[in-house]
């Protein structure tokens, strides 16, 4: 297949053949456990709640769009994170799956650490209390204002991504007058089963310094000689949205090696290595992910079985899980505008927001689910393709989905399993305003980021 026609465009106006679709769910009315967030059910009128808040007087206070996400189900994944590792290894949540003041705090509260990858992160995790040493720098072009920044608050550690970044930081870190906790990102030529565009330790990509050619060991080498850095350990981050563990596995081994290489040649046994993040959830019915438990007991498996064998005392671990803590906890929350029946196709129904929210469906034709909350039905299925309000034919928020044949305009769906790259990734596309993060928890709701406005968009046009 030519791989010069990007898969949003001439892909998203296929029509299938007849037959190609899975059958309608016999229960339009029900909500798969797998994809929605833990405290979601529908009350006795048949209207969705999440944290024991109704989905109307959601769309009624906060307005729709609207990002609804639920704090205890959002505690409970980063405490069964916390859980499974427990104190000997550390969990990082990668804030770039979505990240604010009030996500920080529940994460210090619930005793994980931070991944950073920017600046604009960095600031927002130290606002909101963080403790400097649980906060990870990550980034492949760190300035070096970000970098001093980074220094003079005390992170915990800065992953290093290139040559010249460990001279930038040992530089910084020397200037003023600072020993830095550094590891080195390495690819370890691992291409994890997952989308292309996503997939970030295979060699040919930005990311890391690769393990092969000997480019990692001379990385280890330069850092270990410079006296503003403190080398505590080697990263390795295989891909996103990763259901098989055997990736992880390989990536381990590798590490393991290089660590088995590096007391070898300088007797230093480095204390640490993070596996990075990337474990995948469910965005339909057909995925199966693995809980936190399973994935902790396999990774510290692997590395424990492959450093016995190397005779290396085993390094901590940590992780940097950014989707599956996120990610199943918010759901998007839509009020349907139009309802656009073709012929012998599918029915297009237009929501109020669209790519500017969920940019997802269009740049990695991801899969969502979706379904009526407003109300229950009790009308045949429909094949519907969800879409948005910009001037885009690939702006695309579900692109097959069965919905009660009686929806009208009015009517609120919900697509689930918005939490991570969603309002992170979220545009102002066609002067679109980013819809708010509203927080449900036991019966109140509490916008935790606020809806823009026209005022904010026009503040930065200085005419
Ligand atoms: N650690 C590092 C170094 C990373 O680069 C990432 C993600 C993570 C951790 C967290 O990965 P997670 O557990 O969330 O999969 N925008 C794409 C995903 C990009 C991921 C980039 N790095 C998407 O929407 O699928």
């Amino acid at each position: 297949m030519s791989r010069s026609a990007h898969p949003a465009g001439p892909r998203h106006a296929d029509v299938l053949s007849e037959g190609h679709y899975a059958a309608p769910p016999a229960d339009l009315n029900a909500l798969d456990q797998k994809v929605w967030a833990q405290t979601v059910g529908r009350d006795a009128d048949g209207v969705v709640t999440v944290g024991g808040v109704d989905v109307k007087r959601l769309a009624e206070e906060f307005g729709t769009p609207a990002y609804i996400l639920d704090e205890a189900d959002f505690r409970a994944r980063a405490r069964a994170w916390r859980t499974a590792f427990g104190a000997g290894a550390d969990v990082f949540y990668a804030g770039k799956a979505f990240l604010s003041r009030a996500v920080v705090r529940w994460l210090h509260e619930e005793g994980l650490n931070l991944d950073v990858c920017s600046g604009g992160e960095l600031a927002t995790a130290l606002l909101a209390g963080m403790p400097a040493e649980r906060i990870a720098f990550h980034g492949n072009n760190k300035s070096t204002e970000e970098i001093t920044r980074a220094v003079e608050a005390g992170v915990g550690r800065i992953v290093l991504d290139s040559f010249q970044e460990i001279v930038r930081v040992a530089h910084v870190a020397r200037s003023l007058g600072k020993r830095q906790k550094v590891q080195i990102r390495i690819t370890v030529g691992v291409e994890a089963h997952t989308h292309e565009f996503i997939a970030t330790a295979h060699e040919d990509q930005k990311f890391g310094i690769p393990l092969a050619g000997g480019q990692a060991a001379e990385a280890v080498r330069r850092a270990l000689q410079l006296d503003g850095l403190e080398l505590i350990g080697i990263h390795s981050h295989i891909g996103s949205q990763i259901f098989d563990m055997s990736g992880f596995e390989v990536a381990a081994h590798r590490v393991v090696g290089l660590l088995k290489d590096i007391r070898d040649e300088h007797g230093v046994e480095l204390p640490e290595i993070d596996l990075g993040g990337g474990l995948g959830i469910a965005y339909t019915g057909d995925d199966d992910p693995r809980e936190p438990h399973e994935i902790a007991k396999a990774l510290t498996e692997i590395v424990t079985r492959e450093c016995e064998g190397a005779r290396l005392r085993t390094p901590r671990i940590s992780v940097e899980p950014g989707r599956a803590i996120v990610g199943p906890t918010a759901f998007t929350l839509y009020e349907v505008g139009t309802v656009k029946p073709l012929e012998g196709l599918r029915t297009y129904v237009s929501v109020d927001g669209g790519m500017s929210d969920n940019i997802r469906t269009a740049l990695y034709d991801a899969e969502y689910s979706v379904a009526l909350v407003s109300r229950t039905s009790d009308a045949q299925p429909m094949l519907a393709r969800v879409v948005g309000k910009h001037c885009e034919s690939g702006d695309i928020v579900v692109k097959d989905a069965f919905l009660p044949a009686d929806l009208a305009p009015g009517d609120l769906i919900a697509v689930p399993a918005t939490g991570a790259y969603c309002r992170s990734m979220a545009s102002n596309y066609n002067h679109a305003l980013r819809p708010p993060v509203v927080a449900v928890h036991d019966g109140e709701a509490r916008v935790i980021v606020r809806r823009e406005t026209e005022e904010d968009l026009l503040r930065l046009d200085v005419g």
